[in-house]
């Protein structure tokens, strides 16, 4: 993983190759504090030169050294202004490289910490590329923030702890973004195991005899066709004190190749994602014992692998969930949910206050609300309107579809409790936590994220590059601190 490296200053001291950013808000007022700005580059602001797009840059001398000024406007209106902010470094590191310059400088206004947080955001995720396998490595340029007035003490703090984010932002990725014949049920075990130990959490590990013994009969299932063996870690949080318990889901199949109902090519392309609820909820849970908040979390994640051979499950198999139901396999690539049912006996065991899933589980998800958007269907609007709102502040979007249970019709069997698809395509992200809502508890407060679109999208989106985004962190930290009161 490369991160450009960066920094935090109360004052700026231009040096030789500086590509400085300098924010305006749409209407013209600057994002900084022109009277703070060394002397040379206050003649430059006020007297800005014109571009074509209304951008003026300035390429020269100020006060002795070279330096290249853009002053951008954040265009909020088909986003937000923090969203554009988080765009700003993005679209400096190019035009600065080609430039050759050094470094970039954002100069900001620290009474307006909103904007600040964003911008560091937009350098340590934005400035973000897997460049592992390559043999050119990515070579981010230095960001430095300089940040003057405001209350610096509270800002530091708030940058702080949105770094602590970001770095498990950027765990997420890393692993989703490492290929299926390295990332696979022990070795994911094996990084989340190191991660959230890393971030405070005590974790364990089930192994394939574990999960026997345990009667994970959904998990093993699936699993069972490949030759490395399913995984299901559970990283616990108790702070001391803490009244409230958060419990967390995530799919995590290291490659779905849809098992005997084979994906064509172009479908598996992007199933190295299909990991990408375990990550988000994992990664998550190392971010809110990191902000240390008051709350309790339980994450559990089941690993697995949809892979063919001799000892695959195949269709009109029935498998034995933790719960005792059976489910017939009408398509074996409908798997995630059969992970998650067992995970979400477990979860529902623990008696929690509230739980979350979250898995790329429905490619009609996908069609329904495009690649940019997730699901959400739960069991009280209320909680799935706060997970909605905890999205839209973090710049992540989630949209509410209905869990209508009239739908479990479709899933009927007549040699099981039920079958694990519909039949039909109609519906599929609705009848797919329809079927998960077997699972939970009547009463339950229980979210089901369909993250299909954002939790596999190749294409960039917003500050976040190609690959994995990590989709969903932000998220959940942002609705643990509002469960949490904090
Ligand atoms: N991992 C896929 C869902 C998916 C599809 C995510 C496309 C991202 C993009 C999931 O396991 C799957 O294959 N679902 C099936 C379910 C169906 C067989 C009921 C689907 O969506 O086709
Ligand atoms: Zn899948
Ligand atoms: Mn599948």
């Amino acid at each position: 993983m490369a991160i450009p490296g960066f920094s935090f200053e109360e004052s700026y001291v231009p040096c030789e190759g500086d590509y400085v950013l300098l924010p305006y808000r749409d209407g013209g007022t600057p994002c900084f504090r022109v009277d703070a700005l060394p002397g040379a580059l206050q003649a430059v602001v006020r007297a800005p030169k014109e571009e074509g797009g209304g951008i003026a840059v300035f390429l020269g001398e100020a006060g002795g050294v070279r330096l290249s000024v853009r002053c951008v406007r954040l265009d909020a209106k088909r986003s937000s202004v923090e969203a554009e902010a988080r765009k700003l470094v993005v679209k400096g590191l190019g035009a600065a490289k080609k430039q050759e310059s050094s470094r970039i400088v954002v100069l900001l206004d620290g009474q307006d910490a909103r904007l600040t947080v964003a911008v560091q955001e937009g350098a340590l995720l934005g400035g973000y590329a897997f460049d592992r396998y390559l043999e050119k490595k990515a070579e981010p340029l230095p960001v430095l923030l300089v940040v003057s007035g405001g209350d610096t003490a509270s800002l530091r703090k708030s940058l702080e702890e949105e770094a602590a984010v970001c770095g498990c932002v950027n765990f997420a990725r890393d692993v989703l973004n490492e290929p299926p014949n390295v990332i696979k049920p022990p070795s994911l075990a094996e990084a989340f195991l190191l991660a959230g130990k890393e971030s405070g959490l005590s974790v364990s590990v089930w192994d394939e005899n574990k999960l026997a013994e345990e009667r994970c009969g959904g998990i093993l299932g699936v699993g069972q066709g490949s030759a490395a063996k399913p995984r299901l870690v559970i990283g616990e949080y108790a702070p001391e004190g803490a009244q409230k318990h958060l419990c967390l889901v995530g799919k995590g199949i290291t490659f779905d190749s849809g098992g005997y109902c084979l994906k064509p090519t172009e479908g598996q392309i992007g199933m190295k994602y299909d990991m990408g609820g375990a990550a988000m909820c994992f990664a998550a849970a190392c971010a809110i014992a990191r902000l240390k908040l008051p709350l309790r979390v339980t994450v559990l994640t089941p690993l697995a692998e949809n892979a063919i051979s001799g000892e695959a499950y195949m269709n009109t198999s029935i498998l034995t969930t933790r719960s005792g139901k059976t489910i017939e396999i009408h398509s074996t690539d409908a798997e995630g949910r059969l992970l998650l049912a067992d995970a979400l006996v477990l979860a529902s065991e623990r008696k929690p206050d509230w739980i979350v899933d979250a898995a790329t589980l429905t490619g009609a998800c996908v069609v329904g609300l495009g690649e940019d958007i997730a699901g959400a269907l739960g069991t009280d609007s209320d909680f799935t309107q706060a997970l909605v709102k905890a999205g839209v502040d973090v710049g992540e979007w989630f949209w509410e579809l209905p869990l209508h249970l009239p739908y479990l019709e479709c899933m009927k069997t007549t040699v099981a409790d039920v079958k694990n698809s519909a039949g039909h395509r109609w519906g599929g992200a609705i009848t797919a936590a329809v079927f998960l809502k077997e699972w939970v508890p009547d009463g339950q407060k229980w979210i089901h994220c369909d993250i299909a679109g954002p939790g596999c999208k190749e294409e960039p989106l917003g500050h976040l590059g190609k690959g994995a985004k990590g989709f969903g962190v932000k998220t959940l930290v942002r609705l643990a601190r509002n469960l949490a009161g904090k």
